[in-house]
C-alpha cells in the first residue's frame, strides 16, 4: 500500500517523477537556449542553473563551453540530466537539492531559474529563501535571470469542468501515443492556479493524474518582490528574442543585479 502523502499544493514529485517523459514533451521548445547562451558568454562562468529538470538547457550551454552546474529538486529529473551529459560525453555538476536552501560554497557569475520553475515556489517564505541562496551565491558583478510567463487571466478563469489539450508525444514504454489534457481551478487569495494534468497512453484508456500547482506572478508584483528582495532591475524583456516586455507579452523575462 502507498503510504498516504499530506497534501501540499508545492509537492510536484509524480509530474517529475520520469525525466523521459518531460523530455518527449519539450523535444520542440528550444528558443530559450540561445538566449541563456548568450548571457553565459557576456557574463562568463560558472553558471547555476536552479531547478535544472533534465539538462535540456544546462547540457547545450555545456556543449558551447559554459562551466555549469545544475541544481534540482527531482531525482527522476537529474537521471534523466545525467544521461543526457553521458551520452555527450560531457561532465557537469549536478546537485540534487532545493533551491530554497542550498550551500554550494561558492560563487558564480550568472544564475538562472528558467521555464517557468519559480511557479513552484508559493508562500513568500518559499520566494524569500529562495532570493537569499541567490543572493549569496551571486558574485559581485553577478546577474540574476528570472523567466515565467505573463499571466493570461482567460486561462485562469477558464471553466474547470472542462479538458483542454496540452501535448501529444510517443510513450517512452512503446506504449503508443501520450495524450496530455488539463483542466485548472484558480484560487485568487493564494495566487495558486491548481492545475490537473490527464495522461493516456495509447488505446489503453489507462489515465494516470499529476498535479501541477502553480503560483501567478503578476507582472509589478515580480518586480517589487525582486527590488524587495534586495535586487536592482538591469532588463525585463517579454520574449527570448530581447523585445521589451509589455501586456501582449508571452514571457516575462527579469534580469536583476545584486545589491551594489
Ligand atoms: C518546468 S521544469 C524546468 C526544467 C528545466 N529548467 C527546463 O527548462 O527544462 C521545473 C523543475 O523545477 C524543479 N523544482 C520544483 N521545485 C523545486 C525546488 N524547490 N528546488 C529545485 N527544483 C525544483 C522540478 O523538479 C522540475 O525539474
Amino acid at each position: 500500500m502507498t503510504p498516504e502523502r499530506p497534501p501540499n499544493p508545492e509537492y510536484c514529485g509524480d509530474l517529475y517523477a520520469d525525466g523521459r517523459h518531460y523530455d518527449l514533451q519539450h523535444v520542440g521548445m528550444t528558443d530559450d537556449i540561445p538566449f541563456y547562451l548568450k548571457q553565459a558568454r557576456e557574463l562568463g562562468g560558472p553558471v547555476l542553473e536552479l531547478a535544472c529538470g533534465t539538462g535540456r538547457i544546462t547540457v547545450p550551454l555545456a556543449e558551447a563551453g559554459i562551466k555549469i552546474t545544475g541544481l534540482d529538486l527531482t531525482e527522476g529529473m537529474l537521471r534523466q540530466a545525467r544521461a543526457r551529459a553521458a551520452g555527450k560525453g560531457i561532465e557537469i555538476d549536478w546537485v540534487l537539492g532545493d533551491c530554497r536552501k542550498f550551500d554550494l560554497e561558492r560563487k558564480f557569475k550568472l544564475i538562472f531559474f528558467p521555464f517557468n520553475s519559480i511557479a513552484h515556489l508559493h508562500d513568500p517564505e518559499s520566494i524569500e529563501a529562495c532570493f537569499a541562496c541567490v543572493r549569496k551565491h551571486l558574485s559581485d558583478y553577478g546577474r540574476f535571470i528570472v523567466d515565467i510567463f505573463n499571466p493570461r487571466i482567460d486561462i485562469l478563469i477558464r471553466d474547470a469542468s472542462q479538458r483542454y489539450p496540452v501535448a501529444e508525444y510517443p510513450d517512452p514504454d512503446g506504449g503508443g501515443t501520450v495524450v496530455i489534457t488539463e483542466n485548472n481551478v484558480y484560487d485568487a487569495a493564494t495566487q495558486v492556479n491548481h492545475i490537473k494534468w490527464y495522461y493516456r497512453v495509447g488505446k489503453s484508456g489507462d489515465e494516470r493524474v499529476a498535479e501541477l500547482n502553480m503560483r501567478v506572478f503578476f507582472p509589478q508584483e515580480l518586480d517589487a518582490l525582486l527590488r524587495a528582495n534586495g535586487f536592482e532591475i538591469e532588463a525585463k524583456y517579454g520574449d527570448f528574442d530581447e523585445s521589451p516586455f509589455t501586456s501582449a507579452s508571452p514571457k516575462q523575462i527579469i534580469r536583476v543585479r545584486p545589491p551594489a
